[in-house]
């Protein structure tokens, strides 16, 4: 059987529990076969945030739960699985430790290969395209531009100078009083909101380069709020959201001109912000590029993408390799993403 092939075949456990969501999907190929997510919002909710120690204490009670869910959910049983992937970085260093563990261990009693993944090879994979193609990751913790020409290569055109977008949403909702996370509250929000209510300062129009900055805009927002306490909400929201859109996608606009790849995949917890689908959809049309945007479900983090990314390092290296660099690998809370 040559790799490919092999590739196609293998049943692959992913695990993500890099920050506050216990994911644990099984892929087969390029079919999801579960996607089970235990969120925790309840849990941080109350601390408009995410409490690090809690995180990791909950991960560990609920991924053998998770675990046993995904495995029932996919219809099949532990001695099915041919192979284990797990995030191990960047993310939360305890929360990380606690899926990267639990993979290993697992793999390891099952003397089944243990493949380890990065977080954000997980979310460029959620997107199911093949390379070449330009990437724009916008989640809670990273804004970058990527070029991939294979994978396994990734070239940062730019990233964010300080707060991620999904950052910036999250910051923004809590200045309005919607809970977190706050992405999806905002955006919902500013659907009943009039998105030119207030004009924004757009940030960066100036730079040649491919950066992003979203922590001037929500001091603007907070400002705003301050000196005009009777502002609507949802016109702030929408006039917020509408700057953040623009300018994630003006930058993309020039990178994909620059670079001239006619494919676009995007990425992350944002991707599922329906007015930057919306505008993405607009950018694919004018500038005759194939957008390709994860289904809702894989956007935010899950286990499923990092077994769809596990399954590109097999395609791209041979398992013995894959397996002896594993074995060195420890939980990165900080891991930019290079060619691998
Ligand atoms: O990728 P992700 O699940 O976690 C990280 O790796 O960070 O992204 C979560 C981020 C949060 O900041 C959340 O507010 C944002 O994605 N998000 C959204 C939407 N859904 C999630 N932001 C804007 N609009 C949405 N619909
Ligand atoms: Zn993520």
């Amino acid at each position: 059987m040559n790799q490919e092939m092999m590739r196609q075949e293998m049943m692959i456990l992913g695990i993500d529990t890099s920050c506050d969501d216990t994911g644990i999907g099984i892929v087969r190929g390029d079919a999801v076969l579960a996607n089970v997510v235990a969120s925790q919002t309840a849990l941080h909710e109350a601390f408009g945030g995410v409490v690090p120690e809690q995180a990791s204490r909950e991960h560990l009670n609920i991924i053998d739960t998770v675990c046993q869910q995904a495995l029932a959910r996919a219809g099949v049983r532990l001695d099915d699985i041919d192979a284990v992937a797990a995030t191990y970085g960047p993310g939360l260093v305890g929360a990380l430790l606690v899926g990267l563990n639990y993979a290993r261990a697992l793999a390891w009693s099952r003397h089944i290969p243990f493949i380890p993944v990065h977080h954000l090879a997980g979310h460029i994979a959620a997107a199911s395209s093949e390379p070449p193609f330009l990437c724009l990751i916008a989640s809670g913790g990273h804004t970058s531009l990527f070029d991939v020409p294979a994978w396994g290569h990734y070239l940062e055109l730019g990233k964010s100078r300080d707060d991620a977008a999904g950052e910036a949403f999250d910051k923004v909702a809590r200045l309005l009083g919607l809970g977190y996370p706050g992405g999806p509250a905002l955006s919902r929000l500013a659907t009943e909101g009039d998105a030119d209510a207030f004009a924004f300062t757009p940030p960066l129009r100036q730079q040649t380069g491919f950066d992003f900055s979203f922590s001037g805009l929500k001091t603007a927002v907070a400002t705003l709020v301050r000196n005009q306490p009777d502002a609507a909400a949802a016109d702030v929201a929408a006039s917020f959201e509408h700057t953040v859109v623009t300018s994630l996608v003006h930058v993309t606009r020039r990178a994909l001109k620059q670079t001239g790849r006619n494919r676009l995949v995007v990425a992350g917890g944002v991707a599922a912000n329906l007015q930057l689908r919306k505008s993405l959809e607009q950018l694919s049309l004018e500038l005759n590029v194939n957008v390709f945007v994860p289904a809702l479900e894989l956007t935010t983090d899950n286990g499923a993408m990092i077994a769809l990314a596990a399954q590109h390092q097999l395609s791209q290296d041979n398992i013995t390799n894959i397996t002896t660099k594993a074995l060195a690998i420890d939980a990165a809370p900080y891991l930019p993403l290079h060619s691998e």
